[in-house]
Parts: structure tokens; C-alpha cells; sequence
């Protein structure tokens, strides 16, 4: 019953419908929640986790789904100006977003960059989400434990092809960052071998060659099709760098559609983050090789919890389960205090223990 909710939901948020609830008699509201889009899942859960949250503190609240159209979302988040919110809670498609940042600030509404950090601008002072660059580290890390890259001979190399995540995402430089923080050193000693684009880091040149407008699985099931018949055509891929499971799965979906890769066993090491539904229930049949978990009931209690004392007039107020960094994280105009929860890393080892421990999902999701 719940994943048909959440699919007639998806259905109706696809269509740019704003999916409201608790409004005013006027159709007032306290909090307004914009989130980018509906195609990657876990956004409809954290706009609905979101919406509830702020219900259960007494708040008028509203979510809309920007169907990553940025400028839709714009429209969305005016018109939740018009109706008085007093805090944003936004997360964006692109820099396109500053225009309605800025209307925010001049209104004196406090607006709260919801995973996404927003780029270029000074308008905001708050933003929460994962430690990113660990959400890289552990996609990199997986792939060298399943190689086992410390043992490997640059006489007999490993071969990897790299995607990453939307190029309009600040979040997409960090998971890449963080992945090759940890390949690059057996890229460089010659024992794992890159197969097409080869950027050591996002502000390579090669990083928008990897990189997946908005992180569309259209795109990357494509760009892995191109890769099968040119690239890779005469090499056997031990790794698919994945930076979300919406993207892994595109990938693998092309892969196993390959008479050398048609067979689970035969697929190679496949990464991807989000901990979503199908990704877990792949990792558990051997398909996908990880996820990272971040759990969006967390973030968006953190974020409710950081509006609510925000509108209390409390500054900079420290968030349970949250750590505070007043340095990293940069707009390019300034740095904004951060608060970033902390990833888990999910394999066949311990899906089960985390994903339906947690309670995140439920044990007769995987019947
Ligand atoms: C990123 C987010 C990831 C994934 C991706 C696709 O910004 O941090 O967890 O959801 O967007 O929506």
C-alpha cells in the first residue's frame, strides 16, 4: 500500500503539482519546502518528511516538487513568498535559484539550503547535509576493496570507467572528490586503469565529460551504451564508478543488456548512494556492490529542527545528530554554517542490519 502512495504521489508531483497541506484558512503559510524534483525517489520522501515535521511543530507548511526545472521551482518558491513564509527550506536544481534567494533575503525570510548547497550567493546562511566527501570516500574505498587494489600489478591493471553526478550539483564535485581521493593514488601507480574520460578530480577540464545532467538515468544509460561499443569495447570493466543508485542502476541496466557482463557474476563493481528500495534489493541479489545510506528522515528533522529554532530567534543553534562546520563549505560569496550528518556505508554485509534495522524499510519490502 505505501509504495502505491508513494507512486500516485509521484505521479501527481511529476506534474509540477504543488503537493500542499496545512495551509491557512488564507492558504498562509510559515514554512514553504521546495524540493528539486521526484525522478530520484529519495526526494519524495524527504518533501514529505519535511512537510510533517514542521506540521508536528504546529507550523503552516507547503511542499513542492520542481520536476528539475529551475525555473518551475522559482515560481514555486514565489509563491510561497506570496503566502508569507517566513523560512525556505530549499532543495535547488541550479544557480538559477539565486534570483528567488535574493527576493527571500529582501523579504527577511530566512532560507535554509537543503542538501544542495546553493552556489553563488550571499543571500542565506545555512545549509544541511551529509558529509559528501565521505559519501565519495566510501564509493572509492568499495571499489578497492572488491579489487582488491593493494594487491594489484600494473603488469595485469584493473579497469574502472568513471560517471558522476549532475554538473549543476556542488554535491557532484564532493562525491567525486571523495572517490578519487581514494583511486587516484592506484591510477597514478599504474594498477587501475581508467577507460574513457579520465578527470583526476571535479575541476578537471574532462569532469563535465563524466558528469550526468541532472542526474537523468536516461543520460547515463546512454553514455554507458556509448562506452560498451567505443571505450570499452576491447576491455572487460572490473568498475563503474556510480555516484547514486537512480544512476547505478541506469548503468548496470546497460551493462547487463551486454552478452560480457549478462550474468550477475559478471557485472562489474557497481557503486551508488541514496540506499533506495530497488539499489538495496540489487546489493542484496548480488548486482549492485554498494549504496551509501543517508537517511532523509534524519536530515529532515535536522532541517525542521534548524527552522524552528531559527524562527525562535535563536543563531547558529547546534542540531542533534549534526555536526556544525563554520568553514567549508563556500557559495563563492561566503561561507555558510554548515551542518552535516553522517553517512553509512551499505553492502551485501549489512543491508539488512541497516536498511530494515533502521526501520527505513520494512522486512516484507524484500519478501
Ligand atoms: C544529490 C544528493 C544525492 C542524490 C542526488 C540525486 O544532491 O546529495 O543524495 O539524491 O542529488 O538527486
Amino acid at each position: 500500500m505505501k509504495r502505491i502512495v508513494l507512486t500516485t504521489l509521484a505521479i501527481m508531483m511529476a506534474a509540477g503539482m504543488v503537493f500542499a497541506s496545512g495551509q491557512g484558512e488564507s492558504g498562509a503559510i510559515d514554512i514553504g519546502i521546495a524540493m528539486p524534483e521526484t525522478h530520484v525517489e529519495r526526494w519524495q520522501r524527504d518533501g514529505a518528511a519535511l512537510l510533517q515535521g514542521a506540521q508536528d511543530l504546529g507550523y503552516r507548511a507547503e511542499v513542492t516538487y520542481g520536476n528539475a526545472d529551475q525555473g518551475l521551482q522559482n515560481e514555486q518558491i514565489q509563491n510561497m513568498i506570496t503566502k508569507g513564509a517566513k523560512v525556505l527550506i530549499v532543495g535547488n536544481i541550479n544557480e538559477g535559484v539565486n534570483s528567488v534567494v535574493s527576493e527571500a533575503a529582501q523579504e527577511g525570510i530566512i532560507v535554509i539550503a537543503y542538501d544542495r548547497l546553493i552556489t553563488g550567493s550571499d543571500d542565506y546562511d545555512y545549509y544541511i547535509t551529509f558529509d559528501n566527501f565521505k559519501v565519495g570516500e566510501f564509493q572509492g574505498q568499495a571499489i578497492a576493496d572488491a579489487l582488491d587494489l593493494d594487491n594489484a600489478s600494473s603488469d595485469d591493471p584493473k579497469y574502472i570507467t568513471l560517471f558522476a553526478g549532475s554538473p549543476t550539483d556542488n554535491n557532484a564535485n564532493f562525491f567525486f572528490d571523495g572517490a578519487m581521493s581514494i583511486l587516484r593514488p592506484y591510477v597514478e601507480q599504474g594498477v587501475l586503469e581508467v577507460v574513457g574520460p579520465a578527470p583526476m578530480d571535479s575541476s578537471s577540464p574532462d569532469f563535465t565529460r563524466i558528469a550526468t545532467e541532472n542526474w537523468r538515468p536516461e543520460v547515463a544509460k546512454a553514455r554507458m551504451e556509448n562506452l560498451l561499443s567505443n571505450d570499452a569495447l576491447n576491455v572487460t570493466l572490473d568498475a563503474v564508478l556510480a555516484p547514486n543508485d537512480t544512476l547505478a542502476r541506469a548503468i548496470i541496466e546497460a551493462l547487463s543488456a551486454d552478452a560480457k557482463y549478462d550474468t550477475t557474476e559478471e557485472l562489474p563493481v557497481v557503486t551508488g548512494q541514496d540506499a533506495e528500495l530497488a539499489s538495496v534489493q540489487m546489493i542484496r541479489d548480488g548486482e549492485q556492490y554498494m549504496t551509501v545510506f543517508k537517511d532523509t528522515r534524519d536530515l529532515a528533522a535536522g532541517a525542521v529542527a534548524l527552522a524552528d529554532a531559527l524562527l525562535k530567534g535563536e543563531d547558529t543553534p547546534s542540531i542533534d545528530g549534526a555536526r556544525l562546520d563554520t568553514e567549508t563549505y563556500d557559495t563563492g560569496l561566503k561561507v555558510v554554517n554548515s551542518y552535516l550528518l553522517e553517512p553509512i556505508n551499505v553492502t551485501s554485509d549489512n543491508w539488512e542490519a541497516v536498511m530494515v534495522g533502521s526501520g527505513y524499510y520494512s522486512a516484507s519490502d524484500f519478501e
